[in-house]
């Protein structure tokens, strides 16, 4: 059932969207109104991240996200829109109106519950006949008994409807089987186990639901790891794998690795911190995840090339979250699997301690270029290594460091902080002015930021634009005749949004990005709020629209062909002439 609108209106009156994403990113205030910060969404030195307290609403020049209060939060925590809206309501202490469920809703938990059955089925197989060979390869493996319940590993059999049938047995349909990823659709139309003869790792968020699996193949072959397809409750990039275990850990630190099995092996040594990301490079969500539990990240990714260039990604991108970045350098393994395996835990437990701390590593980097005792060489050393502090988002480890600088080169530290300031100023004021640059550019047409959304035909899209910008300032212009049908405009994405916007207006509805937020994709809300940032003068509203609606339908006669062109511009003339 939908939310009553009222119900969104008092919420959103109670979610100032300020407070609601400072829990997420640091915020600042620059001159002017808006407030500004480094980009959850994407990855980014400099802030492109604007929330306006006036108008209530957030937007990245960068990746072209934005919205209202309640589509920050479906974005930032991978909500639907009524899980968000519940989401908010418990922040504001509001007690959600009754029979709110919607149809996702349900649909999502009816799949969490059949990935639970399901990982019970595979986890019982582990002592049926079936899971024998996935037995043997824990044994070989040295996963401990204790470990294979800890993380509730499995087998799949060897077998194309085993896991299909026993799920059909507790109630589950084939295509609610085949929406969770857990079977396929054979030629013949007929379903079978997705997962056959591999041990299976059930992937599980933090809030303890099983979103899906990763079933690795029991020795050698091809593909060694097979995952859920993305579904309603399984996003690779969103979640890591053990941070259920993970977050519950006393370390202080988080251990992120590459494998599934590295991270068994981890805590079965007493690590109980380790995390890896499913296969993918570290995302930002992910890091984000991270930042919720812990400030500090040791990187144990594996020791070949891949792994060090996966290990430089995630370092950039959790140093964003100001998040201290650790890295670990195993010689003589390729993981931390077969580190623990062949030199032991405590050998582990004391690389962990000498993990060189990642600022340091990069000065040392910067060091090594220069021979001190030149001075001309030792003020270019000075040069970059101030640069460098001056990245730093952290202020008092900006100084830290700058009295550790000036301390090396023999410098009075005032003079080095007061320069890494000096520094920090310039390099965030360069990002301000560039953010300030592509604001007051409306007259040039940007294409959206979301590449399904590119604009095949500008000049209609730009006054598709227009119109949709007049009616959300100024709905009672909805009265205007000859509005067209949304099937007009050149670009569906801004037929989609004119649609709701149109739908909701003639309805008497709110038309607020939050109350469009249930209805438009996230990219849609990200464009249209990219819209409303570019001026319109709303004294000549009349004159715009109908300006507007003319080139609208130019340009679709024209994408139509077979139309006379001539004939066509003396009907726009008459037109003009009529109405100017
Ligand atoms: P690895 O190949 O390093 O696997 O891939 P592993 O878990 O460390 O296993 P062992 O120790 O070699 O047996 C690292 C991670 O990448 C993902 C899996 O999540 C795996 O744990 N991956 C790997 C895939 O998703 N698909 C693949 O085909 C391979
Ligand atoms: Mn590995």
């Amino acid at each position: 059932m939908a939310i009553p609108e009222k119900f969104i209106q008092d919420l959103v009156d109670r979610s100032d969207i300020v407070d609601v994403v400072s829990g997420y990113v640091r915020l600042s205030k620059r001159s002017g109104a808006n407030l500004f910060g480094l980009c959850p969404f994407h990855s980014e030195k400099t802030p492109s991240f604007s929330v306006s307290p006036d108008k209530q609403i957030y937007h990245c020049f960068g990746c072209g996200k934005g919205g209202g209060v309640i589509g920050f939060i479906m974005e930032i925590e991978n909500l639907s829109y009524p899980e968000a809206v519940a989401f908010l309501a418990r922040r504001a202490g509001m007690q959600m109106p009754e029979e709110t469920d919607s149809a996702e809703g349900r649909k999502r938990s009816r799949m969490l519950a059949l990935n639970k059955e399901a990982a019970r089925w595979f986890y019982s197989q582990l002592s049926a006949p079936a899971g024998r060979g996935a037995v043997a390869y824990i044994q070989r493996r040295g996963i401990s008994p204790a470990m294979v319940k800890n993380f509730g590993l499995g087998a799949a059999p060897d077998s194309w409807e085993g896991l299909r049938d026993a799920m059909r047995e507790k109630g589950f349909t084939e295509n609610e089987l085949f929406d969770a990823g857990l079977v396929k659709r054979g030629k013949n139309g007929g379903f079978y186990d997705a997962f056959r003869n591999r041990l299976m790792f059930p992937v599980i968020d933090v809030r303890g639901n099983v979103i899906g699996f990763s079933g690795r193949i029991l020795g050698d072959g091809e593909p060694k790891y097979l995952n859920s397809p993305e579904t309603l409750t399984f996003n690779k990039s969103r979640n890591l794998f053990a941070m259920n275990l993970a977050k519950k850990s006393k370390s202080g630190y988080i251990i992120l690795s590459e494998g599934n099995i590295d991270v068994v092996s981890l805590h079965q040594a007493g690590f109980d911190s380790a995390v890896a990301s499913l296969g993918t490079s570290l995302t930002p969500e992910q890091a984000r995840l991270i930042s919720r539990y812990t400030s500090e990240v040791i990187i144990a990714y594996d020791s070949d090339g891949a792994g060090l260039k996966a290990s430089q990604r995630a370092i950039g991108i959790l140093e964003k979250l100001d998040i201290k970045v650790r890295v670990l350098r195993m010689e003589g393994a390729k993981d931390p699997d077969e580190f623990i395996k062949t030199k032991g835990p405590e050998a582990f437990r004391k690389l962990l301690e000498g993990s060189e701390n990642q600022m340091d590593y990069r000065l040392r980097a910067i060091r090594e270029k220069y021979d001190l005792n030149v001075t001309e060489q030792k003020s270019d050393y000075l040069r970059e290594a101030v640069d460098l502090l001056s990245r730093l988002p952290d202020e008092v480890r900006r100084q830290v460091y700058a009295m550790d600088l000036a301390r090396e080169l023999g410098l009075p530290p005032d003079v080095i902080v007061n320069d890494v300031e000096r520094r920090r100023k310039r390099v965030v004021n360069s990002a301000y002015r560039e953010v300030q640059k592509q604001q007051a550019r409306p007259e040039k047409l940007l294409q959206p930021t979301a590449r399904e959304l590119h604009y095949d035909d500008p000049a209609s899209a730009a006054a598709e634009e227009g119109l949709i910008r007049l009616l959300y300032l100024e709905p009672a212009l909805i009265g205007t005749p000859g509005l067209p049908p949304p099937e007009d405009f050149s670009a569906p994405g801004l037929g989609r949004i004119y649609g709701v916007l149109r739908k909701r207006i003639e309805a008497g509805q709110h038309i607020s990005t939050d109350h469009l937020a249930g209805e438009l994709s996230g990219d849609e809300l990200g464009l249209l709020v990219s819209i409303l940032q570019k001026p319109e003068q709303l004294s000549r509203s009349r004159q715009s629209i109908s300006d507007y609606i003319s080139k609208i339908e130019e340009r679709k006669q024209l994408r139509d062909g077979g139309t006379d062109l001539m004939a066509l511009r003396e009907q726009l003339k008459k037109k003009k002439g009529y109405e100017g």
